[in-house]
């Protein structure tokens, strides 16, 4: 079974440009992590390539599971793309039925999908076929409105998914307003009869948030998206373990620019430290674990104008240094 798998009920969301295979194993080491997901790779014109997944799915945590997160339109070369995940060692398998991309959703895929339940269900189906894995569904509660909320799930749980994650929230909203729980609620009624799994996800934002999803929803998983980025800890500290100290967070940014900067096939060593520098600062700018910047907003705004990582580090390191030194 694939809840048995993972060894905390809390996922790392998948965020395209941001958990890919650097960010993610750092976040996965920092415990509490359940799984996690690779950035959805789109299936198009060909069965997506083994050693494309492998690159994406990067080294992985000792007793954390990762699914490779395939993208389809239709179903042509979904069963063989899941074959492929499965040989390059992905622990099950996630398809994206929630992306709201006008990119995407021109081409029919990600949340285009959830118009048409028949299609989706064709898509899980040909999953299934492709692989002994298991293989979950992430959707979202509509397009425009949650009229087939219902339709959606159950035709992913019939066609085979042993997980449903729903994303509490209409592709209309996109990310901004606040995930609607009740809809993540009605889809565990609908799958609670089928003994099919159910992750909520959507606005989760500090940890007492996950315990209150699954009280209010009766989920069986959290998964957890932008609050991960502002905190990496958050999975400890919901799992009942110390919120991050100001050093960690420090060590963290240190840790952070190393991996991405001799991670494989960046070409040279300079694009390699040109990318460090744009993910630290990716990460600063969602960055709240620790309170860093509790006592000048504004130097955060400065360190993202700052073209040199060490000073950032440098700062970063000052910045916590004196946090430890001053009550909570
Ligand atoms: C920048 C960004 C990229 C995302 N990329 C993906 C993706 O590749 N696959 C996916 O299923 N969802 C993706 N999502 C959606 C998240 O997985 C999650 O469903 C969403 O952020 C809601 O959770 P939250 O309110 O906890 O952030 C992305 C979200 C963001 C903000």
């Amino acid at each position: 079974m694939l809840l048995d798998r993972f060894q905390t009920p809390l996922l790392l969301a998948p965020m395209e440009g941001i958990t890919d295979r650097v960010f993610r194993r750092l976040v996965c080491g920092l415990g509490g992590v359940g799984g996690a997901c690779t950035e959805f790779i789109r299936v198009t014109v060909a069965p997506v390539p083994r050693r494309v997944i492998a690159r994406e799915l990067g080294e992985s945590v000792p007793g954390v599971p990762v699914a490779a997160q395939l993208m389809a339109a239709e179903p042509t070369h979904v069963a063989a793309s899941a074959a492929n995940s499965t040989a390059a060692g992905a622990s099950w398998i996630d398809l994206n039925f929630g992306c709201p991309a006008p990119t995407v959703f021109g081409h029919c895929a990600g949340s285009a999908l959830l118009a048409d339940p028949g299609r989706l269900a064709a898509i899980v189906r040909a999953a299934r076929s492709g692989t002994a894995l298991p293989v979950s569904a992430k959707v979202r509660a509509g397009i425009n409105d949650p009229a087939r909320l219902e339709d959606c799930v159950l035709a992913a749980a019939e066609a085979g998914a042993a997980l449903v994650t729903i994303h509490g929230r209409l592709r209309r909203q996109s990310y901004a307003e606040p995930a609607t729980w009740a809809w993540i609620a009605r889809a565990v009624a609908a799958l609670r009869p089928l003994g099919v799994a159910v992750c909520g996800n959507g606005s989760i934002e500090c940890a007492a948030d996950a315990t209150r999803m699954r009280a209010e929803t009766g989920c069986d998983l959290v998964m957890v998206g932008r609050a991960a980025l502002a905190d990496p800890w958050i999975f400890r500290q919901i799992a009942g373990g110390p919120p991050a100290t100001p050093a960690e967070v420090a060590a963290f940014a240190r840790a952070y620019h190393v991996a991405v900067a001799t991670d494989a096939g960046q070409g040279t060593a300079t694009a390699g430290h040109a990318r460090a520098l744009s993910k630290l600062k990716q990460w600063v700018k969602y960055l709240r674990a620790g309170d860093l910047f509790r006592d000048d907003p504004d130097g955060r705004q400065q360190l993202l104008r700052c073209p040199d990582a060490a000073i950032i580090l440098a700062d970063l390191d000052r910045r916590a240094d004196d946090r430890a030194s001053q009550p909570a």
